[in-house]
């Protein structure tokens, strides 16, 4: 491939911009004007930009195809603080190009197989035995899935590898929790940490590329209640104390910590409270960088919806 065009996070407002992106997702809205535009995000393994093109059809929005990759040209303004890309022209990319998706994909900033293995090694150093046995088999049998798949479908971590990245920095994170704080039991904090999501696996669907949709069993029941289930049929075949299933359980239903965002019922371990905290710790903290990626020093992000429409704010420090 010899075109070289600008990347994602070298986007400058005020320039025209060319380059090579995916079409991660499409919308025809209507404006003020009552013209009708294509309001859609370009993505490549640097980030995200929204885009629009103005004056369009629902002929040009139904030609747009999702998930191909495009050359594009178009003008890069500043809008609410926020860069965007007014789209001039554009043209899909030839088949070479499509083949080569993987090199556009937003990806995890750490290589997969390494974070499989620092949470494999953190595995190996669990005391207790059921739980080392209960956590190495889900790595086992998720292992293929676990390395590309993303932690959501658009919200925190909806990229390739995601999942893992979030359980990593979640492991850290209780590491030192683990440190600083008292009577927490490592082994079932860590142990909740690896399992507490792994019903993703299941309650969405991702192609190789981490670009995901929900299940059907994923919209009707969630990863919580699927977790849940999962949680009981890997400790019935492994023959685990009951005391541990019942304790993990209550970890995975907990883990959202109010019932509006799908906890029946509130963390009642401290294991269950610290791995709440460090999963919205974890959700927040890669929001606030992902919608501060495109926003200038001294401007405001556009309103972050998974944070009550704040706006961020990136400092000049
Ligand atoms: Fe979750
Ligand atoms: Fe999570």
């Amino acid at each position: 491939m010899n075109f070289q065009g600008t990347r994602i996070v070298d986007l400058a407002a005020g320039s025209v911009a060319t380059g090579l992106y995916i079409l991660k997702q499409k919308e025809l809205r209507k404006a003020q004007s009552g013209k009708l535009f294509v309001n859609m995000d370009f993505s490549d393994k640097t980030g995200t930009v929204n885009a629009k093109i103005w004056d369009a059809t629902p002929e040009l929005f139904d030609g747009l195809q999702v998930n191909k990759i495009y050359y594009v040209k178009g003008r890069v303004d500043l809008w609410n603080g926020v860069l965007q890309l007014t789209v001039d022209k554009y043209k899909m990319a030839e088949p070479e190009i499509q083949e080569k998706i993987e090199d556009f994909v937003p990806s995890a900033p750490e290589k997969p197989e390494e974070m499989l293995a620092y949470i494999e090694q953190c595995v190996e150093s669990f005391e207790n035995d059921d739980l080392r046995l209960l956590v190495r088999y889900f790595l086992e049998t998720n292992k293929e899935k676990l390395l590309y798949w993303p932690a959501a479908k658009s919200l925190h971590h909806a990229v390739r590898s995601g999942l893992l990245y979030h359980i990593k920095r979640m492991l850290m994170n209780a590491q030192g929790v683990a440190n600083v704080y008292e009577g927490i039991n490592k082994d079932l904090l860590f142990a909740g940490i690896i399992l507490h999501d792994m019903d993703k696996l299941n309650e969405l669907e991702s192609n190789t590329l981490g670009m995901a949709d929900y299940t059907v069993e994923g919209q009707l029941l969630g990863h919580i209640p699927m977790g849940i289930l999962s949680i009981q049929r890997m400790s019935d075949d492994l023959s685990i104390d009951p005391e541990i299933t019942l304790m993990l359980q209550h970890m995975i239903l907990t883990h959202h910590g109010i019932p509006e965002y799908g906890s029946p019922k509130p963390p009642m371990i401290i294991e269950a409270e610290i791995l709440h905290l460090l999963d919205l710790m974890d959700a927040r903290i890669y929001d606030f960088t992902e919608s501060l990626q495109n926003v200038e020093p001294g401007e405001f992000s556009e309103p972050v919806w998974s944070m009550d429409k704040r706006r961020l704010y990136k400092h000049k420090i």
